[in-house]
């Protein structure tokens, strides 16, 4: 595990985008694995002014996003469908049929689950996946709990991500309660994984992922168990380790 601290969020961002460009720059044809939120988006304003500079191509990238919650439509401003749109898929050029988002309005929600992993498959795997990690020590949307589901799973959201997740609502009701999300096997089977973490928010659960024991109750611990993996933290998050 390679770990490196960052000054602050645009040292963090910055380095996570040469990272990402590197890949994508080493294969033209990458499969990234993508996050959603507020860790990312330095991230994504950074691939699309490398793109806009003439200095990355996404025409043959392939791209497969972590999570989605269940009843949001694309159209809806607090999806992870329109955050991507907005963030990154509508400033490169990424092909339309090379993009995949979980489907949060699928009628059969196992069917959709199974789907998407098959299409993961069939991509050759994800080179690269972008995780962000949640202050209870989520990685995608696997919850804590007393076991982990392995493949693409519809999971029941916790108290404290509905309430940390709160923040891009008018209110907490309205936070979906459930999501769809890559399961924990999904993510680990990537040929590689770039952590992103900033903020003291961030700083205990990346204490518990990196160097406490591997547990179901912090989801990001099992990232200790993969071999290709670059933590990238600012600071603040770094604070204790
Ligand atoms: C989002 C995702 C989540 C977030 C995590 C941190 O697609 O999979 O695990 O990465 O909740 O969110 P932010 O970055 O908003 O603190």
């Amino acid at each position: 595990m390679k770990i490196r601290i960052a000054e602050d969020y645009d040292q963090m961002s910055t380095w996570a985008a040469e990272l990402v460009a590197q890949q994508i720059k080493e294969k033209h044809n990458s499969v990234l694995g993508l996050a959603t939120g507020s860790t990312p988006e330095g991230l994504y304003r950074l691939l699309v002014q490398m793109y806009q500079e003439g200095k990355l191509d996404f025409s043959h990238i392939i791209t497969f996003n972590l999570d989605e919650y269940l009843g949001l439509a694309p159209t809806h401003p607090q999806s992870y469908a329109y955050f991507m749109h907005q963030h990154l898929l509508d400033h490169v050029n990424l092909k339309p049929e090379n993009i995949h988002l979980p489907d949060g309005l699928a009628q059969d929600l196992d069917a959709f689950c199974q789907k998407y992993e098959e299409q993961i498959i069939a991509a050759g795997g994800i080179d690269l996946q972008v995780l962000g990690i949640g202050r209870n020590g989520h990685i995608g949307f696997n919850e804590p709990h007393h076991y982990l589901s392995v493949g693409t799973h519809t999971v029941r959201l916790t108290e404290d991500t509905i309430e940390a997740n709160s923040r891009f609502f008018n209110s907490k009701d309205e936070v979906p309660h459930q999501a769809v999300t890559m399961g924990m096997g999904t993510i680990l089977k990537a040929k590689k994984i770039l952590l992103l973490a900033n903020g003291k928010t961030k700083a205990k659960a990346i204490k518990d992922a990196l160097c406490g024991r591997i547990t179901t109750r912090i989801p990001a611990s099992f990232l200790q168990l993969h071999r290709d993996i670059t933590v990238i933290v600012d600071k603040e998050a770094a604070s204790l380790l």
